[in-house]
Formats: C-alpha cells, sequence, structure tokens
C-alpha cells in the first residue's frame, strides 16, 4: 500500500511500499480518502515537534470503515468517520469529566501498526491519515454524515477543531468580547470563524502575509494587521480599542489573544495585546527549546491577565466533529472554503511548497 513516511532528518518519501497489520479487538482500519496538511506536518519533518523515525505522517483525516475489530460497536464497515487524534482511554477521571485530552493515555502513543521496507514504523500522531489505510482505536474513529463531503471533512480531524475549540471549548468567549487571532492558516481561520458564531464583537486578525486579509475577513474577521508593516502590534492593536478609563498598567486592547502561528515572540505580542483581565491563549507549537521573556508584574499581576495553553481544542471529539459538521451542512460553519488545493498523494511535496509560501488556506490529499 501507498503512504507517507518520515525518515528522519528532514526527509520525508512517498512510498508504495507499506505494509499494515490488521485491527486487534477494540481497533478499525479506515481507508482513508483525504488529509489535509497542517503545519505540524511541516514541524515533524523540520524537527520542531519531535517524534521518532520511521513514522507514517498525517493527522488530520478522514475516510470510510473498512473493517472492524471483533469488540466494536460503535461504527460499522461503511461509515464515514474523521479520524481523532486522541486515542483517550474512556475510563480515568479526565476522560468521565469529559476531558479527553487530559487523559495520560492520549499522548504519547507510538502505534506500531506498520512496516516500510520490513523495519517496524509506528503512527505519527496514533492517526497516520498520510496512507491509503490506518488502524486506530474505535474511539479515534468518529462517524460523521455521510452529506459532508470528506474532502472538507478531514480538515475537522485537527486545523477546524483546534482553532474552533479553543475559542469555543477552552476560552468560551461570550458575545460582546472582542479578540485577536495572530496567524491566518487553518487553525487561525477556524478561531475566526469560531469567535464569529460567539458573537465577538470585534475580531482582530493578524498575519505577515498581506494576501490573507480576504479569507480573514471572509471568516469573519472586522480587522486585519500586516504585522510587516507596523512598528508594534499590540500597540496597533491598542490604538483600535483603546482604554475606556485610566492609564495604568498600559489598558486598551483585547478581552482574548490566540496565538496560532508556533512563533515564540508572536506569543509575548499575544499577551501585551490584552487590556486589564484578559486572556492569551497558546495554541501554536514552537520548538521544544522555545521560552517566554516578559515582565511578570506589568502583565499578570493587579490587572488580572492571564495565559493558557489549548491542546486539539481541548476537544471532545464525539461531541464536537458532528457538531461542526452539522454547522457545516446548516450554512453556519466554512469548510470547502478552507480547501485551497486537492492533490494526489504523490504530490505532497507540492502541498509542502505551496505551504512554504504561505498563502494556502490549508491544502489538501487525496487517496
Ligand atoms: N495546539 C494544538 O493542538 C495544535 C494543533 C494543530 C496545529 N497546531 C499548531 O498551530 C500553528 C498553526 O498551524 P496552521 O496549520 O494553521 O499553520 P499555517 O502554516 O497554515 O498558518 C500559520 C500562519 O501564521 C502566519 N504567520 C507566521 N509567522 C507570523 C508572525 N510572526 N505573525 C503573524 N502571523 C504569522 C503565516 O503567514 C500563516 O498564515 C502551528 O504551530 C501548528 O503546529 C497546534
Ligand atoms: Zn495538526
Ligand atoms: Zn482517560
Amino acid at each position: 500500500m501507498r503512504g507517507i513516511v518520515f525518515m528522519g532528518d528532514g526527509v520525508a518519501e512517498v512510498t508504495s511500499e507499506l505494509e499494515m497489520r490488521g485491527p486487534k479487538p477494540h481497533e478499525v482500519v479506515v481507508r482513508m480518502v483525504n488529509a489535509g496538511v497542517c503545519h505540524s506536518d511541516l514541524s515533524l519533518i523540520n524537527g520542531t515537534i519531535p517524534f521518532p523515525a520511521p513514522c507514517v505522517m498525517g493527522h488530520e483525516g478522514a475516510g470510510i470503515i473498512e473493517e472492524i475489530g471483533s469488540a466494536v460497536s460503535s461504527v460499522a464497515v461503511g461509515d464515514h468517520v474523521v479520524i481523532s487524534t486522541i486515542a483517550n482511554c474512556g475510563r480515568c477521571s479526565a476522560c468521565a469529566r469529559g476531558l479527553p485530552t487530559h487523559c495520560r493515555q492520549s499522548i504519547g502513543n507510538f502505534r506500531m501498526s506498520y512496516t516500510y521496507k520490513g523495519e517496524r514504523t509506528s503512527a505519527f500522531a496514533a492517526a497516520s491519515c498520510f496512507a491509503d489505510l490506518t488502524v486506530v482505536d474505535a474511539i479515534q474513529a468518529v462517524k460523521i454524515s455521510n452529506d459532508v463531503p470528506l474532502s472538507s471533512a478531514c480538515l475537522i480531524g485537527c486545523g477546524v477543531i483546534t482553532g474552533m475549540g479553543a475559542v469555543l471549548n477552552r476560552a468560551k468567549v461570550r458575545p460582546g468580547e472582542t479578540a485577536v487571532v495572530f496567524g491566518v492558516g487553518g487553525v487561525g481561520l477556524s478561531a475566526i470563524q469560531a469567535l464569529r458564531l460567539s458573537g465577538a464583537a470585534r475580531i482582530i486578525t493578524v498575519d505577515t502575509i498581506a494576501a490573507k486579509e480576504g479569507l480573514a475577513r471572509q471568516f469573519g474577521a472586522t480587522d486585519f494587521i500586516d504585522a510587516t508593516q507596523v512598528e508594534s502590534v499590540p500597540a496597533t492593536i491598542k490604538a483600535l480599542l483603546p482604554a475606556s478609563g485610566g492609564a495604568m498598567w498600559n489598558p486598551g486592547g483585547v478581552d482574548w489573544a490566540f496565538e496560532c502561528t508556533g512563533v515564540p515572540r508572536v506569543l509575548h505580542d499575544a499577551i501585551e495585546s490584552l487590556d486589564w483581565g484578559g486572556t492569551a491563549v497558546a495554541v501554536g507549537v514552537p520548538a521544544g527549546d522555545a521560552r517566554l521573556d516578559i515582565p511578570i508584574m506589568g502583565n499578570f499581576i493587579y490587572i488580572d491577565k492571564g495565559l493558557i495553553g489549548c491542546r486539539y481544542g481541548t476537544a471532545r471529539p464525539h461531541h464536537d466533529f458532528p457538531k461542526i459538521a452539522e454547522l457545516y451542512l446548516e450554512g453556519k460553519v466554512l469548510l470547502d472554503e478552507l480547501v485551497s488545493e486537492v492533490h494526489p498523494m504523490e504530490d505532497f511535496h507540492t502541498v509542502i511548497e505551496h505551504m512554504h509560501t504561505g498563502t494556502l488556506a490549508r491544502g489538501v490529499l487525496q487517496f
């Protein structure tokens, strides 16, 4: 079978020499139809996100159930599913509280389900969506309506849930609040449209590529800042939303700042863009040695500002994925508009090149 294998040292190979074992009792085999290429796939190749090689890449995919393990009853052969990267146990305290992304079993899962040229090969993010077939825990196969085209549905599995979930599940933004989104990629655009759904009064967006403005506004942005054209992004944001009174502790700015670039300096700007009481949400993934260096007193103490992290949109995949699909079918969530181009798996490196130009919302692979 075909797949894309990360070989280590910056190398990703498109191959037809992959083999995969069958499902264990609690697993399912999914015939992949489409998969989005997320920035985290680039980060795997360039070493920002460490993961042992060789591994079958891809973690944002959708397909059709091909085979089910003997203990599986949640899906049937032929069902359309979006793959969740959260292989949570379903039994621990975090799972019982509806927080599967806090389940200790949901990370660091090195399932060795493939062999490549005879060598045992793992599944990136427990998902390995860049292959004709993948084998995942049944809990990772989330059934969605057959009416959603899989080329759009696949994006729910990472970029869409990460951005929308950061706003709706983690921040729980309320009507009338103000926000800035840094990075107008697949994740950032999803955050922007969740802010629109939340009734945010002001949705400021920031990117280093001016051409992203049209997409940002299409998804709900009220303002766009080209970060290359201003001296200080936080000062520009504070000028758009000036303080209503007083001058101590640098007032003015937004209630929420979503960092969706993975650039450490941008998280700094996100915190500095907040008004008193505001919260920055760290969504982008920088390299493991990245550090934040920011004055504590003027930013957090006395004025109730905060910084929180967010993994995978604090998702409850079996609740959130079908809900997003429903909202798409009602015309309230844009998914097709996130798909900038669709390519056969063999053109993977073309998608990577286009990602480096920065103009894509998402490039999608077709199997
Ligand atoms: N927390 C999670 O669970 C999770 C899940 C998925 C992706 N991510 C991370 O989220 C980030 C975004 O992913 P994506 O797929 O949307 O990426 P993307 O490449 O599609 O988009 C990133 C955007 O950020 C812009 N950008 C780059 N530098 C900037 C800067 N200094 N200021 C403003 N904008 C800048 C780029 O021009 C681009 O438009 C990545 O770091 C990715 O690894 C995190
Ligand atoms: Zn991703
Ligand atoms: Zn658990």
